[in-house]
């Protein structure tokens, strides 16, 4: 089932459920690791990425049962800390482990497929921000090493929020010796999801969704049983993809209060929206209004749902000025959005200029990355005609049944 089939030009009508947070389930498996007890995280999509968590806890000597339910962890058992590289599956993943595991165990083995590591900016403020807890790190071509010889709380400043930096260091300051500060902490909903389940298994944490993190650490963690929350980004794409193709859906659990930046988008482009308790109600226009948008950390706009605008701006009314600010080479659709008919000026590693036409042809393109490829399956809904998109191991990363979904929203879409 690695390629997608969509039959497009039609319009989207019904509801759909929105999956549990990908963002959220990935560290709140990890933060398990510190509680040296059973705990239950409900609501955890079935994705490739919580698949690779899964195996990861297991590796590392957790007991891990998926059930009706969600998913057991019970990490008593907990001994070694060698991330091999078939579980690590690439370091960001395996980089939220991190900071947990290094509460746990004195040392800290990751296997990387080679490649500097220290020094690269990708992860320079995670391990500038574990040294100043007491994590000392060593590479070689094989393995990053970390140690500690006790953790301490430390005041930190972080240059820039990033979310990955700020769970880490959440993660390692609750079992830190003190206080932990940190200031200009990432926002967005999925940390403060981290925040609220570290409390409820008893750590302290003030400042939960503020950019200046108390944490207090040292405190004694009890399993727990927590809920996930819904996915923003999914909610997000099926939101936008109404808007691209026209007709109008309902998202049942979609967090509408996290998605302001994405609403006050969706609405520019003529889109009406009702939101309740239950979920989100949105009617499209016949053809989207052109936007400026720039990407922002939360509560900016998400940088993973750039590249579903730019794909639904390809039939927008007029020219859209789209400008990526956290990831420069999240462009990489446009080539496959070309092949479809897309007009599309790229000025600079982080600029786009969409000129927007009547109509895109469905073709044969291929997904490379997962945002970019949900993006090609939205510009199969509004295209003419059949699309094939290839490289969907992709997709499947954070997107539990992409196809499932919009064929509940009228879409002819097949798994091939
Ligand atoms: C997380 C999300 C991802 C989302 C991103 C931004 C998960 C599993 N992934 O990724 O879906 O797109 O937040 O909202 O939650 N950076 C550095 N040095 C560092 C760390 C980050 O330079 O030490 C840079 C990155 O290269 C990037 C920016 O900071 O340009 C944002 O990265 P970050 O917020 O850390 O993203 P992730 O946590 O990897």
């Amino acid at each position: 089932m690695d390629s997608i089939r969509i039959q497009g030009g039609m319009a989207l009508q019904g509801k759909v459920r929105i999956q549990g947070s990908k963002n959220a389930s990935l560290p709140i498996l990890a933060a398990t690791l510190l509680v040296g007890e059973s705990s239950l995280i409900k609501n955890c999509p079935r994705i490739t990425d919580v698949y690779s968590m899964v195996s990861l806890l297991k590796s590392l000597g957790c007991s891990v049962r998926w059930q009706e339910a969600g998913i057991a962890v019970d990490s008593s058992q907990v001994r070694q800390a060698l991330m091999p590289r078939d579980a690590v599956r690439g370091m960001r993943s395996s980089l939220c482990l991190l900071g947990a595991l290094i509460g746990r165990c004195a040392e800290v083995v990751m296997e990387h497929p080679g490649g500097c590591v220290i020094g690269e900016r990708p992860i320079d403020m995670h391990l500038s921000a574990l040294g100043r807890m007491g994590v000392e790190f060593e590479e070689d071509e094989k393995y990053l090493k970390a140690f500690s010889h006790g953790l301490h709380g430390a005041d930190i400043h972080l240059p820039f929020p990033s979310v990955g930096a700020t769970e880490n260091i959440i993660l390692a300051g609750v079992m830190a010796e003190g206080d932990t500060v940190l200031y200009g902490a990432a926002r967005e909903p999925e940390v403060s999801a981290l925040c609220r389940f570290l409390q409820q298994c008893g750590g302290w944490i003030e400042g939960i969704g503020s950019e200046r993190l108390v944490i207090h650490g040292g405190r004694r963690l009890y399993g727990t049983e927590f809920t996930v929350p819904a996915d923003r980004i999914v909610a997000g794409t099926y939101l936008l993809g109404c808007i691209g193709t026209g007709g109008s859906v309902f998202l049942e659990q979609a967090p509408g209060e996290e998605m302001q930046s994405v609403l006050e988008t969706a609405v520019q482009m003529g889109g009406r929206i009702y939101g309740s308790k239950e979920g989100l109600y949105i009617q499209a226009p016949d053809r989207p209004a052109a936007v400026e948008l720039v990407t922002a950390p939360y509560p900016g706009f998400p940088t993973d749902l750039q590249s579903v605008v730019l794909a639904v701006e390809t039939r927008g009314k007029g020219a859209s000025r789209i400008e990526e600010r956290i990831f420069e080479n999240r462009f990489r659709i446009v080539e496959e959005l070309e092949k479809m008919g897309a007009m599309v000026e790229l000025s600079g590693p982080g600029s786009a200029l969409v000129h927007g036409v009547e109509t895109l042809r469905g073709t044969r393109v291929e997904a490379r990355e997962l945002r970019g490829g949900a993006a090609l399956v939205v510009a199969g809904l509004m295209a003419e005609g059949e699309t094939f998109i290839g490289g969907c191991p992709y997709i499947y990363r954070g997107y539990e049944n992409i196809g499932r979904d919009f064929r509940e929203l009228g879409a002819r879409v097949t798994s091939v």
